[in-house]
């Protein structure tokens, strides 16, 4: 094990404010979630300690250590944003809708922080669009880029976001998706917001919901980049913070529950009456009161106990278990559980990248998606639920049983 650097060591300094953070849930012990071993590399693994709190002051729920970025958003960072057909289909209706909703002026630019592999861009760049995505990961970059886009290979910041004002003018929309919770120096961030947006533009972002989180009890959206897991309340406080404004807000059915924010310049537009109804449903069910808080973690607990006493079960009887989507997410589950090749025997995946490489901590080895020949599936890309139960009909009409463990523990037969 690597020892934690000083930057990974615990701190209960909140990020987005400044005051202090109390823990509710310690996950212990854990791997960068994305990143697949050879055999080789197993013995130097990165460890940190993964646990998470809310702010007392502005009650944004986030990590109580920071993993250096480089560590994650590297060269063969794995998660290609374009293999899920639903997630692209979102992102090409995401793009236009900004297109037709914000893009409007005679020569509008469109800016994405973490593009990825262009999944969101692609559609902007087909409609003629002046664009630019900042995209830190080697790889994933470069495929954007063969699809004809204009990619920055930097983390987007307020230095980075400075030059592109002076050198291409003001942005009428800044997107993110799965990005900005994962952006622990907000200061800077905003500081980048504020340089390059338009005075009329909006930041647009969207990820996972702390609402839907603590009602479905996934806890596995809590990993290394996930450093924040954001409700509408803390992030119209954080936006206030900077000069700038929450005003609207759309609940998105993709990866188990987001919120999209949409951002303005303070006192530029009117905020929609979803702002105050997410706010005031927040406050009814207490999202980030300690009290939501710890029962949640009570909740994780309990589906640690059944699922590794259902997969224990299972092993005793015989029955090959096998797991399915080698996420980020489930670097939380197998290592929280202590979940190892001895009860899930390997992953199924079908990102390249991953296969013929091992799982972050637990050490399971990743196969290439083919025929799902075992006992049972665990679901660990259970997000894309509909999507991959639609095409594995075989492995059920086989005989082949789903295990979920959201928002509890069971077998779908
Ligand atoms: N938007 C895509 C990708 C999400 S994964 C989607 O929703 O599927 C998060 C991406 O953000 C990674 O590709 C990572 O390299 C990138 N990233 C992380 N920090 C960043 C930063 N400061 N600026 C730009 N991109 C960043
Ligand atoms: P995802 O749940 O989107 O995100 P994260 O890694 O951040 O938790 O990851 C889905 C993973 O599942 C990805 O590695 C691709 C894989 N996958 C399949 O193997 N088959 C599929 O049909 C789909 C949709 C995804």
């Amino acid at each position: 094990m690597t020892d934690a650097s000083p930057a990974d060591r615990p701190t209960t300094t909140c990020r987005a404010c400044g005051r202090t953070v109390v823990g509710f849930l310690d996950l212990g012990r854990q791997p960068l979630s994305d990143h697949f071993l050879t055999g080789a590399e197993t013995a130097g693994e990165y460890f940190f300690h993964l646990s998470v709190g809310a702010c007392q002051g502005c009650t944004m729920v986030q990590l109580m250590a920071e993993v250096p970025r480089e560590r994650m958003f590297r060269e063969d960072y794995p998660y290609y944003s374009s293999g899920s057909s639903v997630m692209q289909k979102h992102f090409t209706d995401t793009a236009r809708e900004l297109l037709d909703g914000e893009a409007t002026g005679p020569d509008p630019f469109v800016v994405e922080i973490g593009c990825n592999d262009g999944v969101l861009l692609r559609t902007v760049h087909e409609a003629g669009v002046r664009h630019l995505g900042f995209e830190p990961s080697g790889k994933v970059a470069d495929v954007a880029r063969s699809k004809g886009l204009r990619v920055r290979g930097d983390f987007f910041e307020e230095g980075t976001a400075r030059e592109i004002r002076a050198s291409d003018g003001p942005a009428d929309v800044i997107f993110a998706a799965n990005t900005i919770c994962h952006i622990p120096y907000l200061d800077s961030i905003f500081g980048g917001v504020d340089a390059l947006l338009g005075e009329d533009g909006v930041f647009v972002f969207e990820d996972p919901y702390l609402g839907d989180i603590l009602a479905k009890t996934s806890f596995d959206q809590i990993y290394d980049e996930h450093f924040f897991l954001f409700s509408a309340r803390a992030v119209q406080t954080l936006a206030a913070r900077f000069g700038f404004e929450l005003v609207d807000v759309r609940r998105l059915p993709v990866h188990g529950g987001e919120v999209r924010y949409t951002i303005a310049r303070a006192g530029r537009r009117a905020p929609s009456s979803r702002v105050a109804e997410l706010i005031a449903e927040e406050e009814v069910t207490g999202v980030a009161t300690m009290a939501r808080l710890e029962r949640f973690a009570a909740d994780v607990r309990a589906v640690r106990e059944d699922l590794v006493a259902l997969l224990t079960r299972l092993k005793a009887d015989g029955k090959r278990v096998v797991g399915y989507g080698a996420t980020a997410k489930s670097a939380t589950v197998t290592n929280f559980c202590g979940i190892g090749p001895e009860l899930v025997s390997w992953v199924t995946d079908t990102t390249p990248a991953k296969q013929g490489r091992l799982t972050p901590g637990t050490h399971i080895p990743v196969r290439p998606a083919g025929e799902l020949t075992a006992d049972y599936a665990l679901l660990f890309a259970w997000n894309h639920a509909d999507e991959i139960m639609a095409k594995e009909q075989a492995f059920r009409r086989a005989g082949g049983k789903w295990i979920l463990y959201v928002p509890r523990v069971h077998v779908r037969d």
